[in-house]
């Protein structure tokens, strides 16, 4: 008797204890800020501050007048910010407004991983790439406490100290280091010889991020470049090499040449840091869902521009969304060619629209296009569900 009560006790409190650490290990992470690095793709003003706001019709569907976006609206990271409780993260840069108690957003439009040696003027790339924003990140650190250290409304704009180590590191950046090589009038090969360069830079930023005290990485990998009129009519391909969905096969294949550099980088990420949780997330797969399936994401126009100016592709790259061309002695508003943008994909040549942002982000966020399978709100546990 006494020894059956005995080893019933042992199943209780072993079961009790597996309870407790599967709870554990499968509670949300309650992220208390957002630190993200990247280009457009996930830039709220960044380079709008620095070289002019992106004019009407950004922002449009949305904030309804102009928000430092390049969209009629959200970002995916407005929908990560959104989707933990936290607010729209202020672009670092923007001395106007900003507050930065859940986060900071180093992302501006145009941004390299590796620094360019062209200015904005002279190739569109911006002058913060990666390791620029890292600089800002690493000074933003202790000035942030110093700042709140002096009380009242400051203490109210800055993040707590503790919230560097348990916030979330965000990451989407790459697409312009491909391009910048492709508009010099790179081949593919000469693109995919420098692709290990960028990629150890953005190894050495992340392992710098994590000697700081970042831990939990959210990766995005880079999306389907062939699918974007801005590389389309940039850099015409034969029709052969078009696939059915309309997209420039060469340039998606060097999309994923780099991705998988970049899920292999990861998975050294992952041996050299030992206390980080980085998820890797496919927004390639995510992003061309869109445009080979668009009807099952409920979209008409998968590859055309909803905002730009002429051509087979709604796009001119002298010509772009928000800008101005003379008709008739009169200046006239490139704006918006398609009625309803959520339902067209593609916004202005470059970007997607927040109708098709959110789909991505809809498709990312249970973490089935991730590696490991960790939806967001459990990025913070990475570790246990490795896959390599
Ligand atoms: C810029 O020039 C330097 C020196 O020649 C070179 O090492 C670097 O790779 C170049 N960067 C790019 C992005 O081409
Ligand atoms: C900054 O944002 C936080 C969180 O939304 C809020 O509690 C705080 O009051 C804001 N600061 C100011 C000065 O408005
Ligand atoms: C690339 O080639 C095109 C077409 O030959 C040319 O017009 C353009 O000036 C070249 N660009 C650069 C950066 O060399």
């Amino acid at each position: 008797m006494k020894s059956q009560f005995s080893k019933l006790l042992v199943a209780t409190a072993m079961l009790m204890f597996l309870s407790v650490s599967l709870a554990a290990s499968s509670s949300p992470c309650k992220f208390p800020a957002i630190f993200n690095f990247g280009d457009s793709n996930s830039d709220t003003g960044g380079l709008s501050a620095l070289f002019g706001q992106a004019r009407l019709p950004h922002g449009e569907s949305y904030f309804h007048s102009p928000a430092g976006r390049y969209c009629d609206g959200r970002l995916v990271i407005d929908f990560i910010a959104n989707s933990l409780e936290l607010p729209f993260l202020s672009a670092y840069l923007d001395s106007v407004g900003s507050n930065f108690t859940h986060g900071a957003n180093f992302a501006t439009a145009g941004s390299t991983i590796r620094p360019q040696n062209t200015t904005i003027r002279q190739s569109g790339f911006s002058p913060v790439s990666l390791d620029v924003q890292y600089n800002e990140f690493y000074d933003f650190q202790p000035r942030s406490q110093t700042t709140r250290s002096r009380g009242g409304v400051f203490e109210q704009l800055m993040p707590k100290a503790e919230d560097f180590s348990r916030a979330l590191y965000a990451f989407d950046i790459g697409q312009n280091d491909l391009t910048s090589g492709l508009f010099l009038n790179m081949s593919i090969t000469q693109v995919k010889a420098y692709v290990p360069d960028v990629l150890n830079q953005f190894n050495s930023i992340v392992k710098y991020v994590y000697n700081q005290g970042g831990r939990y990485f959210w990766i995005h990998n880079t999306g389907p470049i062939g699918c974007l009129p801005y590389v389309l009519d940039r850099l015409p391909i034969p029709a052969a090499q078009v696939d059915k969905a309309g997209c420039a096969t060469p340039y998606n294949k060097l999309a994923r040449f780099f991705n998988r550099g970049l899920k292999q980088a990861v998975v050294q990420l992952r041996k050299e840091l030992p206390l980080a949780a980085i998820t890797y997330v496919d927004v390639y797969s995510a992003k061309y869902s869109l445009i080979s399936q668009p009807q099952k994401h409920g979209f008409k126009q998968p590859i055309r521009a909803c905002c730009g100016h002429g051509g087979k592709y709604n796009f001119n790259k002298h010509i772009g969304c928000g800008g101005k061309i003379r008709v008739h002695g009169k200046d006239v508003l490139v704006g918006k060619a398609c009625q309803d943008p959520s339902l067209w994909v593609n916004w202005d040549g470059v970007h997607f629209t927040e109708a098709a942002n959110k789909r991505v982000f809809d498709q990312i966020v249970d973490g089935s296009l991730s590696d490991p399978p960790t939806p967001l709100k459990f990025a913070c546990h990475g570790k246990q569900q490795q896959t390599h």
